[in-house]
């Protein structure tokens, strides 16, 4: 009959921290969690967004599919850091089919590598209002070799990568399923993860600046081992707030405190950028995703250092699940964590 039904796929957020998978059943009106689970990784397995031990990252893969008893095999995975470029393009007003055929040629010019290591893909965004005959366009490189490192993990592990997405853009429809009601207002979600934190200004629902920040929860825990001498395991103890007889829980919230305002200034340096690029933009709401939003006292401080609205980013809030087996408590403190592959999980492909 040849009629396309949607294959829904299981989310995969393969972090430098932790793997995260979630199953979502997808149904008239909404989605239903089915399935949330995540396993840590060592600290040397994934740097700076590169698979270093693939035998570390394909063991924990299997062995969560496994024991959350996850019986679909397809996934949808995502890339992030800096082998990712994302970049606003201008160019004459053309279809999308038209755009198709030209792109690689079109986004030679705007991408630090050479263009037959990349994969391009883009979004056409719409037609300035300033300028006739042009549109822009939201452009999308991602390396080959990182797209194969990751795929390759995944297929090792028995699983099929049938989508590569990136993680900011995951974080979006999550936020777009979760937050209707901010979808007409400009608005910041920034992602803390473990490497790396991602800002992404959202105006009327589209991306409109984006920045990444080699920042995030791995600072914090060098900074404690640093200040106070420990070693990593017991500086992640003491980060998380457990106890330790090295350190006293004020001495570990001073570390904590001082990296935050670091972070801080980088964060309202970029929202400072894109004010300064960008005509009388008034930013509504900061929402935070990523597990290192978590650390005492970072929503306050962006909230008074930037003076907008911070909130920590629920992407369970328009999701049903039932309480029996998904603990809301739990769900609600591992949601900024589980952001990516939430998002990731609502992705869909067209299967005969
Ligand atoms: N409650 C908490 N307080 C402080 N830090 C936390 C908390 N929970 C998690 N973290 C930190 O958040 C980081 C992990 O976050 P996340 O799972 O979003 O990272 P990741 O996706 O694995 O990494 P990346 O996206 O950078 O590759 C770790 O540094 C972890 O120690
Ligand atoms: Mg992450």
């Amino acid at each position: 009959m040849g009629l396309l039904k949607p294959k829904n796929l299981v989310g995969l957020d393969i972090g430098s921290h932790s793997i995260k998978v979630v199953d979502l059943r997808h149904h008239k009106g909404g989605f239903e969690l089915r399935n949330f689970g995540r396993a840590q990784l060592p600290p040397e397995a994934i740097v700076d967004g590169v698979i270093m031990d693939s035998a570390v990252v394909v063991e924990s893969i299997r062995n969560l599919i496994a024991h959350l008893r996850i019986k679909n095999r397809s996934v949808a995975t995502s890339v992030s850091g800096h082998s990712l470029i994302i970049k606003k393009i201008q160019l004459p007003l053309m279809t999308e089919a038209e755009l198709e055929e030209q792109i690689q040629w079109e986004a030679e010019q705007y991408i630090p590598f050479e263009i037959d290591e990349v994969n391009v893909d883009f979004e056409i965004l719409g037609p300035l209002a300033d300028e006739d005959g042009q549109m822009e366009v939201l452009l999308v490189a991602v390396k080959k070799d990182i797209i194969n490192d990751y795929t390759a993990v995944i297929a090792e592990a028995g699983l099929t990568p049938l989508v590569v997405d990136v993680d900011g853009f995951a974080i979006e429809n999550i936020f777009e399923v979760a937050y209707p009601e901010h979808l007409d207002k400009t608005v910041v979600l920034m992602d803390v993860g473990a490497g790396i934190m991602n800002i992404n200004v959202l105006k009327a629902g589209q991306s409109t600046f984006t920045r990444d920040i080699t920042l995030g929860g791995s600072n914090f825990t060098e900074e404690i081992q640093k200040e106070l001498g420990v070693g990593y395991e017991e500086a992640e103890i003491l980060k998380l707030g457990g106890q330790s007889e090295q350190a006293t829980p004020d001495e570990v919230l001073e570390v904590l405190r001082l990296t935050t305002e670091n972070l801080v200034l980088e964060v309202q340096r970029s929202l400072d950028f894109f004010s300064a690029t960008s005509a009388e933009e008034e930013i509504h709401g900061i929402f935070l995703s990523g597990g290192a939003c978590r650390v005492p006292g970072m929503a306050a401080a962006i909230e008074e250092r930037v003076g907008v609205p911070v909130e920590i980013l629920n992407p369970f809030r328009g999701i049903q699940y039932s309480e029996k087996q998904f603990d809301p408590d739990y769900l609600e403190a591992i949601g900024p964590t589980a952001a990516v592959a939430v998002g990731l999980a609502l992705r869909r492909v067209d299967e005969r």
